[in-house]
């Protein structure tokens, strides 16, 4: 059987590189992105599984980057099966102490950036007549959070995005889908004080945080041929934060 190819950005650490370590060891190609710094670890990790994987930089908010690294994945590996929109950030303040810089800054990568890769990527799924587009929101995204307008406003955003993207594909055998993780343990979330992640444990019925594989179990059934017919869709990944 053919190898498919998942191209993942914002894969150098936490959910990306959970979700590329998750296809790698499923036998897919994996397109690693990162922005900074080169994951040294996830691709000797890589290296020791025998996987089959490519790591490029680039910035997801640079329309000529976006294009650029769909290009060399098809260079790489001939096509896109599936690609999952992770690269985030976050800036976060107070609506009133909020630059403007800070909100367009956080909306061009989380949005814009989603934007622009699904858009370089679909040509290339819309000639196979074949894809799946994974959008990573966010539990904030649906019920909005004081200190993080931007952020919110960029995973809410990603929503629109995703129903927008699934109607317009959807005769071409394309699925477009959004996870809205809750509290995942990455990075992005360890610079939380204590105080603030045991009110966020107070918020979540299961009454545990999420893990990186939580993540990548979905956006893999969803990159799968087994959900052709589930598009447009919002599921909430979160230990029931959003009910
Ligand atoms: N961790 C959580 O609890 C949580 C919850 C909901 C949603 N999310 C979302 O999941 C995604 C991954 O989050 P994480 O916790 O792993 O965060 P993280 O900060 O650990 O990783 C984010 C990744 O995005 C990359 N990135 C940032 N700007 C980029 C750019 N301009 N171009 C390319 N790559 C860029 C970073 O280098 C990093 O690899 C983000 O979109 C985040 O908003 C996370």
């Amino acid at each position: 059987m053919e190898k498919k190819t998942v191209l993942i950005t914002g894969s150098s650490r936490g959910i990306g590189a959970g979700c590329a370590l998750y296809f790698a060891e499923r036998g897919w190609n994996v397109v690693l992105n990162y922005s900074r710094k080169e994951p040294v670890e996830l691709m000797d990790t890589l290296k020791e599984k025998g996987a089959t994987f490519l790591c490029l930089q680039g910035d997801v908010s640079v329309p000529e980057d976006a294009e650029r690294m769909v290009k060399e994945a098809v260079e790489a590996f001939g096509s896109i099966e599936a690609l999952v929109n992770n690269a985030g950030i976050t800036k976060d303040n107070l609506m009133l102490r909020m630059k403007a810089e800070d909100f367009r800054n956080v909306i061009d990568v989380n949005l814009t950036g989603s934007f622009l890769m699904t858009k370089a990527a679909s040509s290339v799924m819309m000639k196979k007549r074949y894809g799946r587009i994974i959008n990573i929101s966010s539990v904030v995204g649906l019920r909005g959070n004081a200190g993080q307008v931007n952020y919110a406003s960029s995973k809410a955003g990603i929503i629109g995005l995703t129903k927008s993207v699934a109607k317009e594909l959807a005769k071409r055998n394309i699925t477009c889908n959004a996870i809205a993780p809750g509290f995942i343990e990455t990075e992005m979330t360890d610079v939380l004080s204590d105080k603030v992640k045991e009110s966020i444990l107070g918020e979540i019925p299961s009454g545990k945080l999420g893990k990186t594989e939580d993540i990548a179990q979905l956006a893999y059934f969803l990159a799968s041929e087994e959900s052709s017919y589930i598009t447009g869709q919002v599921i909430a990944v979160d230990g029931g934060m959003s009910m």
